[in-house]
């Protein structure tokens, strides 16, 4: 096998302008804690923490040993009918640290799997209490709920959603988004105005009569659409809607938990608890695929019933509970412990809130937003080529600064560590207000 430029038009890549991007390859051989390595050697500063995956930083000495030892202990085990000692430990563990009242955990492998998972056990849920006819589910405008059918058609980002628009799953609706760049530009934190958005459920609990929604699915705070924090009292208002009509409320938190808002899930910063949580990416760290669904004991107790020798609920990954993904999950909970990750992200919260805004004034830039260690600097799109300004910052960040820098669209997004040192999240900043002087 050659090098990399040889034989990679063979290798179709995900969510890539492949064409553009085999003229000239960005290849990753390596990582330890904040940086990538590149095949030629290059050290890169990794502002993303991987895919909002790796909190805690890659090939965390602990996590790697646990999936070495793990792997060649119980490389696999069915969990049809039989289980592994890592995936029983792993479900406690996680809802151990879950809001009250969510005790029940199901595991499977993507964020997109997760999704899929709940919004089926959110019929199935209504269907065991006897209301069948709880068939809608509800998602939001520029929701991201991962690209399988399910979640492409409960979430609400155009270019995800646009090649497939006949086959998407029916008798889907979605609310509003509550991004509002007229009043809430440049808002450190929760946005003031919007909290009547979450009134939007309302018109569609009217148009379709409440009763036949079974749930509601959004992302705390939405993170691939370009970091839009909830106005302040939404999630608490959706919670209440949803209350008054019997609907189930979902949480996406494949971004949001395990510290990303400093807390183990956003459902406990935000105070609000929603009836199910999706989970993924930082559930191992993002070393080994994985995610879990949890549920409210009411949702898990509500298919418990009928002949006990017959399955409740016929779904499932043949890698679900896989045991080495379980260690891994397993091995970061103890990071997240014994380090004190979550107390470290709030602890940078106000640091990194103040690095993002200091780039208001800088040209191009129309609005910056965060929350927790998620945030967003937002550019104007070229005339004609949106994008495109976003997609230069990127490639100039990795081959002029040494930085892999995310961005959607015209919108830089931005995932710290857990446990990032400031003085490299400043010099990071740095870089990118060197590429943004000199963009067009
Ligand atoms: C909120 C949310 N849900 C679902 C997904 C899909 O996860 P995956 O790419 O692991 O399928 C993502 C991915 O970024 C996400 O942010």
């Amino acid at each position: 096998m050659g090098s990399a430029e040889n034989n990679l038009d063979t290798y179709w890549m995900p969510f890539t302008a492949n064409r553009d991007f085999k003229s000239k390859p960005r290849v990753i051989t390596g990582a330890s804690g904040h940086y990538y390595t590149t095949e030629d050697g290059n050290k890169l500063y990794d502002t993303f923490s991987g895919l909002w995956t790796s909190g805690v930083g890659h090939c965390h000495p602990k996590i790697v040993e646990a999936v070495q030892k793990q792997v060649a202990t119980l490389d696999y085990c069915m969990t049809f009918q039989l289980t592994n000692n890592k995936a029983i430990e792993l479900a406690e563990r996680v809802t151990d640290i879950a809001p009250n009242g969510i005790n029940h955990c199901f595991f499977a492998n993507s964020g997109s799997e997760s999704v899929d998972t709940a919004l089926k056990i959110a019929l199935g849920y209504h269907r065991a209490k006897g209301e069948g006819n709880r068939t809608r589910l509800i998602g939001r405008e520029r929701g991201y709920h991962g690209v399988n059918f399910g979640g492409m058609s409960v979430g609400g980002m155009v270019p995800n959603r646009k090649a497939f628009s006949a086959n998407l799953v029916p008798g889907v609706d979605h609310i509003r988004h509550t991004h509002d760049i007229e009043r809430n530009a440049f808002t450190r934190g929760l946005p003031l105005h919007g909290v009547e958005l979450a009134n939007d459920l309302e018109r569609l609990c009217a148009l379709h009569d409440g009763s036949n929604i079974a749930a509601v699915i959004v992302e705390p705070v939405a993170g691939s659409t370009g970091v839009l924090p909830p106005p302040v009292g939404y999630l608490k208002r959706l919670r209440e809607i949803c209350d008054q009509h019997g609907i189930l409320l979902i949480f996406d938190e494949v971004i949001t938990a395990f510290g990303r808002l400093g807390a183990p899930f956003a459902a406990e910063r935000f105070g609000v608890t929603p009836d199910i949580i999706t989970t993924a990416k930082g559930l191992t760290n993002g070393v080994i695929p994985m995610s879990a669904v949890l549920v409210r004991d009411s949702v898990y107790d509500a298919f418990m019933h009928g002949p006990e020798k017959i399955i409740e609920l016929f779904h499932g990954y043949t890698y679900s509970g896989h045991p080495v993904a379980a260690a891994a999950g397993l091995a970061t909970m103890d990071v997240y412990d014994e380090e004190g990750m979550f107390e470290q992200a709030s602890g940078l919260e106000q640091h990194f809130e103040d690095l993002l805004h200091s780039f208001k004034d800088q040209k191009h830039v129309v609005d910056v937003r965060n929350f927790g260690l998620m945030g967003a600097i937002e550019m104007a799109p070229r005339d004609g080529a949106a994008g495109m300004r976003g997609f230069e910052i990127h490639k100039k960040c990795f081959w002029e600064e040494n930085m892999v820098v995310r961005n959607g669209m015209d919108v830089l997004q931005f995932s710290p560590f857990l446990n990032s040192d400031p003085d490299e999240m400043e010099q990071s900043f740095a870089g990118i207000r060197r590429v943004l002087d000199s963009i067009e």
